[in-house]
């Protein structure tokens, strides 16, 4: 791979600095947009001849859209190879994958359930790779949700950001792992079998993370300026283990007393949400819930995800 072009597979692999100018430019571009219509390429169309391959080993809605949408306005395009249609889902490896999609185009993402899915892939691509979820993280979707936050509630600085449910999960990783590249404070609150892992929170607080672990709810809802949750049941999680899983986590669902707690808070959830689980409706569908800015939002900081990938 060309020096100046770079694999985004987590947020650790970015400094404070690479975060920062990212979401920059996606509030750059988003609000240079104004309200073209959706199908117009942005002025300087910085992708034009450029390819962005979309691998799907695992299902997607607003991570399929979002990329497509953004390769389009870049002024680029998109191939989309899904498991079920492709070799992969025969048993191609991914490396091989990597290495002929490398030949294609110009940047691929990859959506994918192990995490060492991904690693193969990029180690064997030569072209930039972008980490469209696995079951260890979700990158993209977090740097929507800082973008939608900022939007929101303003500078991120000593703000009090509050996820509540499953902190073991993808997207909670992800979070974590920002919680180290700006000054936020990050409050996990889940029962002991839901935390994250030990060394994830370790190694985020290495890096300078603020990070509050509690299972009481009101303690965690109180004064945040954004609360935060994900599905009970991820797609990597065994299907058998739904019903324990939700039982677990039924003290922490989103109500309209955990906002209530709040410092006049967002709701975020990277969807797909399923009310009366993870949260109530009265929350997901209230004045205070932000979701589908956040759903769109992956649109612009993915644009500026690939360019900063394609050192554009
Ligand atoms: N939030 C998110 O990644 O949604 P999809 O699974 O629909 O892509
Ligand atoms: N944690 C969820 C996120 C979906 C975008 C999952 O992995 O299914």
């Amino acid at each position: 791979m060309q020096k100046n072009k770079k694999h985004f597979l987590d947020l650790t692999d970015l400094t404070a600095g690479d975060l920062r100018g990212i979401l920059d430019v996606a509030h750059e571009r988003k609000a240079a947009r104004g309200d073209a219509p959706r199908g117009a390429v942005d002025a300087d169309a910085p992708l034009a001849d450029h390819i962005l391959a979309m691998v799907f080993d695992k299902p997607s809605t607003r991570t399929r859209l979002s990329f497509d949408l953004a390769m389009r306005q870049l002024g680029g395009q998109t191939m989309i190879i899904n498991r079920g249609e492709t070799h992969l889902g025969r048993g191609e490896s991914v490396a091989d994958t990597a290495r002929v999609v490398s030949r294609f185009a110009d940047a691929a993402m990859l959506r994918t359930g192990a995490h060492e899915r991904l690693n193969d892939f990029a180690a064997a691509a030569d072209i930039p790779v972008v980490n469209a979820l696995t079951a260890f993280s979700h990158p993209c979707q977090i740097v929507a949700d800082l973008m939608t936050f900022e939007a929101h509630k303003g500078a991120l600085d000593g703000q009090k950001i509050s996820w509540f449910g499953d902190a073991a999960g993808n997207v909670a990783a992800s979070l974590i792992h920002a919680a180290g590249l700006a000054d936020f404070t990050l409050t996990l609150c889940a029962p002991p079998e839901f935390a994250p892992a030990p060394a994830l929170v370790e190694s985020a607080r290495a890096a300078g993370a603020n990070i509050e672990q509690t299972d009481a709810p009101m303690i965690a809802a109180a004064g945040a300026a954004a609360i935060i949750t994900d599905c009970w049941v991820s797609m990597s999680d065994d299907p058998e283990s739904a019903d324990a899983r939700k039982r677990a986590l039924a003290p922490y669902q989103v109500s309209e007393a955990v906002m209530a707690a709040g410092d006049d808070p967002i709701f975020l959830h990277c969807l797909p949400a399923y009310r009366g689980e993870e949260v109530v409706a009265d929350v997901i569908d209230g004045a205070r819930s932000a979701v589908f800015d956040e759903a769109e939002n992956r649109c612009h900081a993915q644009k500026a995800i690939l360019l900063w990938c394609l050192g554009v």
